[in-house]
């Protein structure tokens, strides 16, 4: 099968690649992506020379790069990750979201709908989405797949409306969707503007930890390997219409997490005293409209696909630290201006 794999340079869609080029090389991945400040091929150094992948500099905001690429190489199905991410820049700037998430996501089912339409039901569409779209919730309480949708950010408003899309191309056309909707992930190749990396970064660096509010904020934390494993097996085996929750059962206040990588960074590099990375935490001003707790419960994906995670959440912590500190170089080349000139230059239209 020929899969295009969109937002495959980002944190989780190059997990997913380097993850699909391994465990089906009876299928060739497509990797689409525009490779925005969050999208880096170095990546995906070690599959770039191999047989079954390719990728595509392609725009989601373009129908016309989404074209090519599918009469090009005869897209057969679509993993969608492409996506603005960050729900920060959504509040600084939420038009690239609506472009993208929303904008892009249509254009893509616009374009699949016209190259499958000899067959609509013979190809699948799975989307990746967040359990953001489900809101916040109090102290008790976990989102299920029937939990109403109720997007507090335009990161998560913009995810919403992709969702209700791909829901209609499935009732009104007959599309083969599956949708999951994932707690947050942390792992290698996440880029340094989210938590987890973010304090990894500046706690290697001596620079302040910013933690918003007063850190009671909770999160549910997945391995990305894990999330990987999870839209692997929704891609195969998932039933058309579908929507899967994903998560660990892994919630943590922020500022436990804070803490928690902070004492390990410590171990690691034989800190401790005035020079313990636990001095670096300093509180900021709350981020605003900050959902203030994220649960999942995945019973649907485990019961009825047989998914279960496989990292413990101190296996995957360590060795996220550990790849952290062993790529200090990839956390330099991906912020600096630098690289992504020199990409631009390569792939540049
Ligand atoms: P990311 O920001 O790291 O990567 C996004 C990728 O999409 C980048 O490679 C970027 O270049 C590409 N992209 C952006 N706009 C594009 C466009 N217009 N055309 C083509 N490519 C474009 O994101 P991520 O954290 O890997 O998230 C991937 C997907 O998973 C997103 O859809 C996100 O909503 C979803 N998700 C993320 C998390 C998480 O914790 N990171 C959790 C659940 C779901
Ligand atoms: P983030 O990684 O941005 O993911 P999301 O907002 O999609 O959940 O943030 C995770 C949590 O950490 C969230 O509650 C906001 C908080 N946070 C901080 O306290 N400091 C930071 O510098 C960042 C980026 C996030």
């Amino acid at each position: 099968m020929n899969i295009l794999i969109t937002g495959g340079a980002g944190f989780i869609g190059s997990n997913l690649v380097l993850h699909w080029v391994k465990q089906h090389p009876e299928d060739t991945v497509i990797n689409f992506d525009c490779l925005t400040y969050a999208g880096n091929l170095i990546n995906l150094k070690e599959i770039e020379n191999a047989p079954n992948y390719h990728f595509v500099k392609g725009d989601l905001r373009n129908p016309q790069d989404i074209a090519s690429a599918f009469q090009k190489h005869e897209v057969e199905g679509v993993v969608h990750l492409a996506a603005e991410s960050h729900v920060d820049r959504s509040i600084a700037g939420p038009s690239a979201f609506i472009q993208t998430n929303i904008m892009g996501t249509f254009n893509l089912l616009e374009v699949a709908r016209d190259f499958w339409k000899e067959d609509l039901a013979a190809h699948r569409f799975h989307h990746v989405s967040t359990d953001e779209v489900y809101g916040s919730l109090g102290e008790t309480g976990m989102f299920s797949e029937t939990t109403p949708y109720a997007p507090n950010s335009p990161y998560s408003a913009s995810k919403a409306s992709s969702d209700h899309l791909v829901r209609a191309y499935h009732h009104t056309y007959g599309f083969n969707t599956t949708t999951s909707n994932c707690s947050n992930n942390y792992g290698p190749l996440h880029f340094p503007e989210k938590l987890i990396p973010l304090v990894i970064k500046n706690a290697i660096e001596r620079k302040p930890i910013p933690v918003y509010g007063d850190g009671s904020n909770v999160r549910d934390w997945l391995y990305v390997k894990d999330h990987c494993s999870a839209i692997d097996v929704i891609y195969h085996q998932g039933v058309s219409g579908e929507t899967y929750n994903v998560g660990g059962l892994n919630e943590w206040k922020n500022i436990d997490i804070v803490r928690t990588i902070c004492r390990h960074l410590d171990d690691v590099l034989q800190r401790s005293g005035d020079d313990s990375c636990l001095n670096l935490i300093t509180f900021v001003k709350d981020r605003p409209g900050h959902d203030q707790r994220y649960a999942i419960d995945a019973s649907k994906i485990q019961n009825d696909l047989n998914w279960n995670p496989q990292y413990t959440f101190e296996q995957g912590l360590h060795e996220t630290v550990d790849w952290y500190l062993d790529n200090q170089e990839w956390v330099r080349l991906v912020t600096s201006g630098e690289y992504q000139a020199y990409y631009a230059e390569q792939y540049g239209r």
